[in-house]
């Protein structure tokens, strides 16, 4: 099995007054190249704070995280930074486009910060696979929700990241187009053979997974991989 990013006995406390807290209680997750798999428990199980840790946008209170080959755990800000920057990509809940910029130039800017060639065949190509070929020099709000949230995939997609974190990217969605997302999602595994990590609360996303972690309580109590039955 080819693990592209791996969490090994992964705790996590936060203080809370004088005491603390333990979020994560000693979680081991793999995610293996090119698949869809599903963080999954109710709210405040844990599933923000362990995909900001395999993120590298926070780090584990013990335990290790392993990414793209290294141990990644004591890397300094700067390093982790690099990693970031090259590597890894976030769609959030809450579509944070640039209400003054189109589509297209939301998805350029992207290219802008993580310092590549501004590529507009890239570009055009990355709004085809979400399905947006004719809505690209539209301003968000000139976009449904999900359109929204396709140009936020675009954006992530664009710079080939290898890993797309995407935390509750349908939360906002209805189940029809949550369904679209999910596919999509597939097609760019296909095509660009990146791994995708998303939470969610939606049960009907489950089935749509390649696999499935579930959180309660800082821990992960289940543990489905779909692609056996199928
Ligand atoms: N920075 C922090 N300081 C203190 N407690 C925190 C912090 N971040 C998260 N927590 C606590 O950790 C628990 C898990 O939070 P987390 O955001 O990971 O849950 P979640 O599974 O993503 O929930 P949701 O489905 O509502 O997004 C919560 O009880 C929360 O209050
Ligand atoms: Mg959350």
């Amino acid at each position: 099995m080819n693990a592209i990013i791996k969490g090994v006995d992964i705790c996590r406390q936060f203080p809370s007054g004088n005491k603390k807290i333990q979020v994560l209680n000693n979680v081991n997750v793999d995610f293996e190249e090119k698949t869809l798999t599903v963080l999954k428990g109710r709210s405040g199980s844990g599933k923000t704070t362990l995909m900001n840790i395999l993120g590298t946008l926070d780090r584990p209170t013990s335990g290790r995280v392993f990414a793209f080959g290294e141990d990644i755990t004591d890397l300094s800000e700067g390093k982790l930074d690099e990693i970031r920057k090259n590597n890894v990509s976030f769609v959030f809940q809450s579509v944070a486009l640039m209400g003054t910029m189109s589509a297209y130039e939301n998805v350029e800017f992207m290219l802008r910060i993580a310092k590549k060639p501004m590529d507009k065949e890239r570009i055009l190509h990355c709004l085809d696979l979400v399905g947006l070929s004719n809505r690209v020099y539209h301003m968000p709000y000139q976009l449904s929700g999900g359109e929204q949230q396709r140009v936020a995939i675009a954006r992530a997609i664009v710079h080939r990241p290898k890993v797309i974190f995407a935390d509750e990217p349908t939360a906002q969605l209805d189940s029809e187009t949550s369904k679209v997302i999910m596919n999509m999602f597939h097609r760019i595994i296909e095509e660009e053979g990146v791994t995708v990590i998303m939470t969610t609360h939606d049960q009907n996303m489950m089935e749509l997974a390649d696999k499935v972690y579930t959180l309660d309580d800082g821990k992960i109590v289940s543990y489905v991989d779909n692609r056996e039955g199928r």
